[in-house]
């Protein structure tokens, strides 16, 4: 089985400059979840496992999984100053530790190292894993924009999110699986019910990560609460809130959304934050978020049924029973 944390600490960030490739270096070295390199492995491994062919096929799926890895960490150097976030993964955030800049340009650089890694796929599979990764860095780019969009739409649906979060974050672990799964030899209807299965435990993925983003504890969330409330974010908390509020509820809560959080200002910051989630907390928000996160994970399990089954179909069932209830 292959150490992934290994392989990621292997690559070499020894290069100068020093200031583009030492916050490369802090980022990649913070931990994270490793979820997307876990999931195209598994999925190579069940692809194998069931039988279709054998050999070093997992082995073969390592660079694009280092890729994605490295993919999404240049998104979250970017979307951190995008969101004005100061904390990740419990430590100061590229662009407060160093300056936006320097998470531009090594983000950009991040970027260009995920395209190296993934040159190293087997010739003969790289013409569609390109197309794939090509296919979903612009979907999160697209993804990225409408989330942007929204914080100042009136009018978002829970359909739109849903749009939005397929693509600021399911489509990457959609393609994880579907790439793992291709480069171990998995054929059409596995690799569609492996895409399925990431983009159905994407969707919950992010609805958790919304809710946690309100309700998480900030030392093992390693991110700092209320960000979504402060700069009005259409979580699937807000639009559900927005969507199920009483007049008074709603009036109350359109107030806060139209007082600006300024990093001075502590105390107001800490006030809407607390307004916002009374409101959340009163219209049972919470629950009703958590019933469309289940309902994607069942989703999700269902596409494993369509798959070979062997011990890595099995971790990925427990893979996304524990996404569902993660606090990390
Ligand atoms: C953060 O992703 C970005 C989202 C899609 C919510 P993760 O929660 O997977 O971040 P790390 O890699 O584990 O830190
Ligand atoms: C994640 O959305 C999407 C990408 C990083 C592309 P968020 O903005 O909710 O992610 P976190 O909460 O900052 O990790
Ligand atoms: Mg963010
Ligand atoms: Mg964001
Ligand atoms: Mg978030």
């Amino acid at each position: 089985m292959i150490d992934i944390n290994k392989a990621i600490e292997a690559l070499n960030w020894d290069k100068e400059p020093r200031g583009l490739y030492e916050p490369i270096e802090y980022t990649l070295a913070s931990g994270g979840k490793r979820l997307r390199p876990t999931l195209a492995l598994t999925a190579a491994e069940l692809i194998v496992n069931g039988g279709l062919i054998n050999g070093d096929a997992i082995d073969q799926a390592l660079p694009a999984a280092l890729a994605l890895e490295v993919f999404h960490n240049f998104t979250l150097l970017h979307d951190d100053v995008m969101d004005r976030a100061a904390v990740r993964r419990g430590r100061e955030t590229v662009h407060v530790k160093w300056n936006d800049n320097t998470a531009i340009l090594s983000g950009d650089q991040m970027l260009i190292e995920a395209y190296k890694l993934l040159s190293d796929v087997p010739a003969d599979k790289l013409p569609k894993v390109l197309k794939w990764f090509n296919e979903m860095a612009t979907g999160i780019c697209e993804g990225q924009q409408l989330d942007v969009d929204f914080e100042h739409a009136s009018q978002v649906s829970i359909e739109d999110y849903m749009h939005m979060i397929e693509l600021k974050t399911s489509v990457l672990l959609a393609y994880a699986m579907r790439i793992g799964g291709y480069i171990a030899g998995a054929n059409e209807a596995q690799q569609e019910a492996l895409y399925q299965y990431g983009l159905h435990i994407g969707l919950a993925f992010q609805i958790q990560d919304d809710i946690l983003d309100v309700y998480g504890d900030p030392k093992t969330f390693g991110k700092a609460i209320g960000g979504d409330i402060c700069c009005n974010k259409k979580t699937i908390l807000l639009i559900t809130a927005l969507e199920t509020a009483d007049a008074e509820s709603k009036a109350e809560l359109l107030q806060w959304m139209m007082k600006q959080c300024t990093k001075e200002d502590v105390q107001s910051t800490k006030e809407k934050i607390e307004g916002v989630t009374a409101i959340y907390d009163r219209l049972g928000v919470r629950k009703a978020c958590e019933d469309i996160m289940e309902q994607q994970t069942s989703l999700a399990l269902a596409q494993l049924d369509r798959l070979p089954q062997n011990n890595a179909t099995e971790r990925l069932r427990e893979l996304a029973e524990k996404l569902a209830t993660r606090k990390s």
